[in-house]
């Protein structure tokens, strides 16, 4: 899959809000800090595209950005950020989860995991919640380069016993680091496959 152009779409609240549009889209979501966002940036290689910060929160929209006028690429808002105070917790919660369950152009979800810790009981339940919805979707672990490959090892290691306790298969998996540039083919040949599977 080779991208030609990426430009942001829009910026919406609500799954309502989102575009009118029948193309296939991706999205991007997991825990605030994760790095969706730069994610995004470096597939698409354009570090302006998608808001990055230091401070996790960054991302409060459900974000489209068009590739090659064919697909889109969606930034979401990350989970687990309690800071924001309950109430603006909530609001972003029932705005991601409608979007993920209700958006009949989802054709892949890609869940980031921070390989660099031990399994989160936040992201084995958000996984566990995909699977009882019927959502389909795929792991990235990210930031690969921050420590040992030994140690990342371990903590996917650790992270796919636990999925093996309720899923019979593992879904896909990618590792990806967006500062030592490496992941990048594998997930856009993923979406390049998943596009040619289902072209009608
Ligand atoms: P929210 O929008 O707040 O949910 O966060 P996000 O998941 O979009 O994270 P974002 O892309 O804004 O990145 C968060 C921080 O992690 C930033 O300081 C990034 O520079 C850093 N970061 C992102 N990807 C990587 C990576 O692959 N390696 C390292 N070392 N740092 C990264
Ligand atoms: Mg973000």
């Amino acid at each position: 899959m080779i991208i030609h152009s990426a430009k942001y779409f829009n910026g919406c609240a609500s799954l309502d809000k989102c575009p009118k549009s029948d193309l296939p889209e991706f999205a991007f979501i997991g825990r605030s800090n994760v790095g969706k966002s730069s994610l995004i940036n470096f597939l698409t290689q354009n570090n302006k595209l998608a808001m990055t910060s230091q401070n996790p929160g960054k991302t409060i929209l459900i974000n489209h950005f068009i590739i090659n006028d064919k697909w889109f690429l969606v930034d979401l808002p990350g989970y687990g950020y309690a800071k924001r105070g309950k109430a603006e917790m909530a609001r972003l919660k029932k705005m991601i989860y409608s979007y993920i369950e209700g958006r009949e152009t989802l054709y892949n979800l890609f869940v980031l995991i921070d390989s660099n810790i031990p399994p989160q009981k936040i992201d084995l339940e958000f996984i566990q919640w995909l699977g009882e919805h019927g959502v389909p979707f795929s792991i990235i672990f990210t930031k690969t380069d921050k420590k040992s490959k030994s140690e990342v090892g371990k903590n996917i290691a650790k992270f796919n016993q636990v999925l093996t306790e309720t899923w019979e298969e593992l879904p896909q998996q990618f590792m990806a680091s967006a500062v030592k540039k490496t992941g990048r083919d594998e997930i856009l040949n993923h979406i390049g496959d998943i596009l040619k599977a289902t072209k009608s």
